[in-house]
């Protein structure tokens, strides 16, 4: 069995994919977690087929017990938790006279409220790792739109900066305990959630690769440097898209 073990949400989408895949090359142990078993075992395959050790767990994040049961399972099978990838979201975009309450609770049960859920649940193993050595990982899929307020994403974009500062909240309380806490903030990437405006932006989006490789940065920092978040976006972009 693998000597480290990660666990990733949004297993099946291309950016929980990418980051699982490195994780997978690194050395760990993965549980990968989504919705829908047959779109997660279609990902987990090539991950498997690669040699990684690949446990998948199909659960619905915006249950208190389906996260429990994510958790549960990576801890019956591995027994440790050395990076957690809180990753799996989703977006409904609408002006905000139209917002939908069935969509808003959506965005805040998956992007926010199950990374809560899904964070306490494992401190605890995070902490045992941490204490082993003093680089336990906890990595939360942000967005841009969590750094610059985008219009008609408006919802999204109140949960991705709540996920931020959630971020920051956490590295402050567990620093301590050699877990280290760090915020993607990715501009569109090149995703199916990203299909919607491929066409109008024209040019080629953020690699979900280029998720993977920011991880592979945070793993290879020292255990001495903190890296609070990272932020990524095309050329020339700065802080005003929408992804
Ligand atoms: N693509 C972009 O442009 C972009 C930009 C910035 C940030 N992000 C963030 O990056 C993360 C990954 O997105 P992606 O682009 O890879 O999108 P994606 O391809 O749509 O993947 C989303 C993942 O989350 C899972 N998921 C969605 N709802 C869920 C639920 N209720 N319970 C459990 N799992 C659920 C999906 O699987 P099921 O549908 O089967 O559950 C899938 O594995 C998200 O947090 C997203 O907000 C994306």
């Amino acid at each position: 069995m693998a000597e480290r073990a990660a666990l990733i949400t949004g297993g099946s989408g291309e950016i929980g994919l990418a980051i699982a895949r490195v994780l997978g090359e690194e050395g760990y142990g993965l549980t990968l977690s989504a919705r829908r078993p047959e779109k997660l075992e279609e990902a987990a395959q090539p991950l498997r087929d690669d040699g990684f050790e690949v446990l998948t767990v199909p659960a619905n994040m915006t249950s208190e017990e389906g996260v429990v049961a994510v958790f549960d399972a990576h801890k019956e099978r591995y027994g440790r938790l050395d990076a957690l990838v809180n990753n799996a979201g989703m977006g409904v975009g609408a002006p905000v006279e139209e917002i939908q309450t069935k969509f808003l609770d959506m965005q805040l049960d998956v992007n926010l409220r199950a990374l809560i859920l899904g964070t306490r649940e494992g401190v605890p193993l995070l902490r045992e790792a941490g204490a082993e050595h003093g680089k336990a990982l906890i990595v939360n899929t942000a967005s841009l739109a969590g750094k610059a307020g985008p219009g008609w994403l408006t919802v999204y974009g109140a949960t991705k900066a709540a996920v931020i500062n959630f971020t920051e909240g956490i590295e402050h309380e567990l620093a301590k305990s050699g877990i280290q806490c760090t915020a993607l903030a990715p501009g569109f990437v090149d995703t199916a959630m990203a299909d919607f405006i491929k066409e109008s932006i024209g040019e080629p989006l953020i690699q979900p690769s280029d998720l993977g490789e920011a991880v592979r940065f945070l793993l290879r920092t020292s255990p001495s440097c903190h890296v609070p978040e990272i932020v990524l976006t095309r050329p020339g972009e700065g802080y005003v898209s929408t992804g």
